[in-house]
């Protein structure tokens, strides 16, 4: 095996290793560590089900959508390779394993314009109470 073919199949190890699909209780758990409101966190967590399935390297690359809120590069982060956009983030961040910034940046989104900033939030307006139950 060459030196760059063992590179490459590390990079892709690598990859995988900061991808994450959360548990839904463990999502929901999660995010209130980060400061959402008791609240709000049976919505965030309909709305991640729906954006991304709790994948935390989801794309959506027609849309320009990031991560497991699926946060869009139009407006809130930036693939240039500078920070950018309304949450001033690289929207790569987003994809990764760490959720956090990906939770500030949704609450950041959320004060400026609510939960309808997500089109998913259409299946998440109502009784959300099964995506929090026995957690
Ligand atoms: C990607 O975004 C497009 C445009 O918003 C949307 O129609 C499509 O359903 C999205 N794909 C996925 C897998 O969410």
């Amino acid at each position: 095996m060459s030196c760059k073919t063992l590179l490459i199949l590390v990079a892709a190890v690598l990859a995988l290793a900061r991808a994450k699909t959360y548990d839904r209780c463990e999502f929901a758990r999660e995010i209130q560590t980060y400061g959402v409101p008791a609240d709000q966190v049976a919505v965030w967590t309909c709305i991640a089900q729906h954006e991304s399935e709790y994948n935390t390297a989801a794309v959506n690359w027609s849309s320009g959508d990031h991560g497991i809120y699926q946060i869009s590069e139009l407006y809130w982060c930036s693939t240039s390779g500078t920070p950018g956009g309304g949450c001033n983030a690289l929207c790569s961040q987003f994809e990764d394993d760490n959720i956090q910034d990906d939770t500030a940046c949704a609450q950041l989104i959320y004060g400026q314009m609510g939960f309808p900033a997500w089109t998913t939030y259409q299946y998440c307006n109502g009784d959300v109470s099964q995506y929090t139950a026995g957690c």
